[in-house]
């Protein structure tokens, strides 16, 4: 093999079909199933658009119906599971409890090795009803406080928020978690599910691959950049009495040092997307309505800062991370739950992706082009 065929990070390669999502950066646009996901975002709920990455179709009154009451009925958290995550230091990262949560939800699932087509969708909504009690309860552990029992007269959004918080959130702000769902969904071949199929390829059980894929998500390079974004306006200082306008000039200044400094920061570019990330629109309206809700312009003014002083100095946009940082920290989020919240989101599609890997399935195995030493003998 030539070492022009070796495509670093396989950047460019096109691995194999999916109808699940189509990503454009032409015309900078993604489909989930043929629809933009700007109009999934403006009017469907988080549980509708779960069912049409899975199903491929939106769902009809009586098919969400049924979902929701599904969803609603599995939402607290498993006796086994709480047991797990009280073994977990309080000082772990979220992502291992996330990560061990699901591990432990596979090993307990009866349907666990079963690789039907109606097994895979039954676990796949299972984890979707689930995975939010394991956010909350971690966050309020650390936290010091005890677990709030979900509630069954709330959506998921809504229902995810009072888990957390214990309190029942706005309806802005419940609007924008869902919107933050809905944009976290699904995002075609990205490194955690491709993990995900890797690992089905193998005929490996869907828990398997999900856990491997948070695995991957974990990242800074990949999910991890939410997180990292709301350190990088933490180490700038967010200070509530600033105006919009002094916040954008000190950030403006900050973020001309640290690409002085030739650090990389968070939130920004994409290995797909070059001219701007498609679902930042959307997100960013989102954190706009946060910012006027919790009246906290100052931050507006960090986010405007860091995006001008990165859009001169080297014109490379943000990514959905960007928005999405802020936004989870305004909703009182701690900074360590973000990725989390972005395994919540992404289970629908890595599980679409999972059903859809195992019904067309060839085992996924590369190459490798050998640059070590030169064959040689034991003397
Ligand atoms: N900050 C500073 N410079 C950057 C950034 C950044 N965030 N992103 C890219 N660049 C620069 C690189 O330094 C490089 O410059 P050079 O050619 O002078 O060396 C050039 O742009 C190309 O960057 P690559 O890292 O080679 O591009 P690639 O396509 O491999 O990377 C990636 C994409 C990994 C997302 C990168 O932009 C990055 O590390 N961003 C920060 C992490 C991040 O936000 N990840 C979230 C991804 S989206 C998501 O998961 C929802």
């Amino acid at each position: 093999m030539s070492e022009e065929e070796v495509r670093k990070g396989l950047a460019g390669v096109i691995a194999d079909y999916t109808a699940i999502s189509k990503v454009n950066p032409d015309s900078n646009s993604l489909l989930y199933r043929g629809y933009p996901v700007q109009e999934l975002a403006a009017s469907k709920s988080f549980e509708a658009v779960a069912l049409l990455l899975w199903t491929g179709e939106l769902p009809r009154e009586e098919e969400l119906t049924v979902f929701e009451a599904f969803e609603r009925a599995n939402r607290s958290l498993d006796s086994r599971v709480k047991a797990a995550i009280d073994l977990l230091p309080l000082d772990c990262h979220p992502m291992d409890v996330g990560r061990t949560a699901v591990s432990v939800m596979g090993a307990n699932h009866a349907l666990a090795q079963d690789s039907s087509p109606e097994a895979e969708l039954d676990k796949a909504q299972s984890l979707f009803a689930q995975f939010p009690a394991v956010v909350a309860y971690d966050q309020r552990r650390r936290r010091g406080l005890g677990i709030v029992q979900p509630r069954t007269d709330l959506d998921y959004s809504a229902n995810f928020l009072w888990m957390t918080f214990g309190e029942e959130a706005a309806p802005e702000v419940v609007d924008a978690f869902r919107v933050s769902m809905v944009l976290y969904a699904e995002h075609s071949f990205n490194a955690s599910t491709f993990t995900a199929r890797v690992i089905t390829s193998t005929l490996s059980d869907l828990h398997s691959a999900v856990t491997g894929a948070i695995g991957a998500l974990k990242g800074p390079l990949h999910g991890g950049a939410n997180e990292a974004v709301m350190h990088t306006f933490e180490e700038l200082g967010i200070r509530s009495d600033e105006s919009r306008e002094e916040a954008a000039t000190r950030a403006k200044a900050w973020m001309e040092d640290a690409l002085a400094a030739k650090k990389k920061i968070m939130g920004f570019g994409h290995r797909v997307y070059k001219n701007g990330d498609s679902r930042v629109p959307t997100m960013k309206a989102a954190l706009e309505r946060m910012i006027t809700h919790y009246k906290r312009p100052e931050m507006m003014g960090l986010y405007d800062g860091l995006e001008e002083a990165m859009g001169e100095a080297k014109a490379i946009k943000p990514n959905l991370d960007y928005p999405a940082g802020p936004t989870y920290h305004l909703m009182g989020f701690d900074t360590d739950m973000f990725t989390p919240l972005f395994i919540a989101s992404r289970i629908t599609g890595w599980t679409a992706h999972i059903m859809e890997q195992r019904a067309a399935n060839a085992l996924i195995r590369p190459l490798s082009a050998y640059n070590g030493v030169a064959e040689r003998h034991v003397a």
